[in-house]
């Protein structure tokens, strides 16, 4: 833990109410003590803020950082660096990773091997399989339970209300759904079957694949009262629903990428596009805007599910589903703010309060006294392309290539540290494991 003292000078700062003051934030360890237009100490490390802007850091609650077991495409060390890079200073992780996070045992290994290779703040969720309620009911610390309703294989698909029923009967914690409905994608692969165009992927696994899933869970969530939350949206349909029916105990994400992408991308990037839920119609993308800035959908996730380029090289449908995030997602929002899509305050709202609200994890997404000094400086005022050899995760690509963004991280602080500054990281930070109050 660290005792040092930063002061952050001459900043443009988001304050809670969403108002900017230009002025000084000092920290002390690794909390926030003091924002106010003139702060003046003489033993605290100085930073030069002019000219930047001072945002939450953002906690990025939907990543697959694949360790252990999946280390050629990601690991927490090489995940921590493309977080700092993008301003991420908190993550949630999911659960399939080699072993699978299903019991208290897999959960704690994650815990030991992120306290010493992570630059970020950690939590990890547990993984439901058919069999695992017991875990599910007692593990400690998590965010709370993934659930796969569909795109999965193995253990960890628990697709069919059977299955489903006891999960959300019992216990009271958090239950996190990718909801796709696995019957019917079966289906629908037999009937598509032969075809190699990856564009036949949003077509496989469509809009009713979708909202047929999130129908179980809101039925489900809705008899039990059980708090739910829906991991990236990906459909108009399941927006709509949602605006009309969504007790307050249901949240509900959606990535940048099903904001700002289509089935127009297969045919620029390929394979590249291919994820789960898969990215969907222009008309989608626009619901989805809509049920964001409505506050039908609560908060911004990455998904970040990195694969090697020579596995997405291998032809659909040989190639894995799943595109990196977190080094992009700030500037890309960051960008439409700018262009007038939206507010700076409510990319931040979406990207950092909303987030710690919803997943009760105290003392963060404010820039106030008595919160945890995570912080980010963005640079507003110049735009720069997405640059594949500037990219810190190991999968090497992004979809967003070549895209000219705004809001690219200068400062990133994790804990009042410096861990990434113009360019440079700072690997002697260790990040924490979150708490939640929530479950
Ligand atoms: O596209 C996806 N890839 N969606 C998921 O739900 C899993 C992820 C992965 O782990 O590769």
């Amino acid at each position: 833990m660290s005792s040092t003292s930063l002061l952050i000078r001459r900043a443009r700062i988001l304050l809670p109410d969403g108002q900017f003051l230009f002025g000084d934030v000092q920290t002390q360890g690794q909390e926030i003590i003091q924002v106010a237009p003139k702060i003046s100490s003489s033993e605290a490390h100085e930073i030069n803020a002019e000219g930047l802007t001072l945002l939450p850091g953002i906690i990025d609650p939907q990543v697959h950082f694949r360790e252990p077991g999946l280390e050629h495409k990601e690991d927490l060390l090489t995940a921590s660096k493309a977080c700092v890079r993008g301003g991420v200073t908190s993550f949630l992780e999911m659960p399939n990773t080699h072993p699978l996070t299903t019991t208290q045992a897999a959960l704690d290994d994650k815990l030991k091997r992120a306290a010493q290779k992570c630059l970020v703040n950690y939590g990890f969720f547990i993984g439901a399989t058919a069999e695992n309620l017991p875990d599910l009911l007692t593990a400690n610390p998590t965010p709370g339970i993934k659930i796969f309703m569909g795109s999965m294989h193995g253990p960890l698909l628990v697709d069919t209300e059977e299955k489903l029923e006891p999960i959300f009967a019992k216990g009271k914690r958090l239950i996190a759904v990718h909801a796709e409905n696995q019957a019917c994608i079966d289906q629908r692969k037999q009937e598509f079957a032969g075809i190699t165009d990856p564009a036949i992927h949003s077509q496989i696994q469509n809009n009713e694949v979708a909202l047929l899933a999130t129908k179980m869970a809101l039925k489900l969530s809705k008899k039990y009262q059980r708090r739910l939350h829906i991991l990236h949206t990906s459909t108009g349909d399941e927006a709509e629903l949602l605006r009309l029916d969504k007790p307050s105990w249901i949240t509900a994400e959606v990535t940048p990428q099903h904001l700002l992408l289509n089935t127009s991308a297969y045919e620029k990037i390929g394979t590249l596009a291919q994820m789960n839920p898969p990215v969907k119609s222009a008309r989608d993308n626009e619901i989805l805007w809509q049920a964001l800035l409505d506050g039908v959908i609560d908060f911004i996730a990455t998904d970040h599910a990195p694969h090697t380029l020579a596995e997405k090289a291998k032809g659909y449908p040989n190639t894995p589903s799943g595109m990196p995030g977190v080094e992009t997602s700030l500037p890309l929002m960051l960008t439409q703010a700018i262009q007038g899509k939206c507010t700076i305050a409510q990319v931040s709202h979406w990207m950092s309060t909303a987030v710690a609200q919803g997943y009760g994890i105290p003392k963060k997404g404010a820039i106030a006294p008595g919160f945890d000094a995570d912080l980010v400086l963005v640079d507003l005022d110049n735009y720069r392309p997405v640059l594949r050899e500037e990219l810190m995760t190991k999968c090497g690509w992004s979809p967003f290539e070549g895209w000219n963004l705004t809001g690219w991280p200068v400062v990133t602080i994790v804990g009042g540290q410096i861990v990434f500054n113009r360019g440079e990281i700072n690997s002697e930070v260790h990040g924490q494991a979150l708490k939640f109050l929530a479950t």
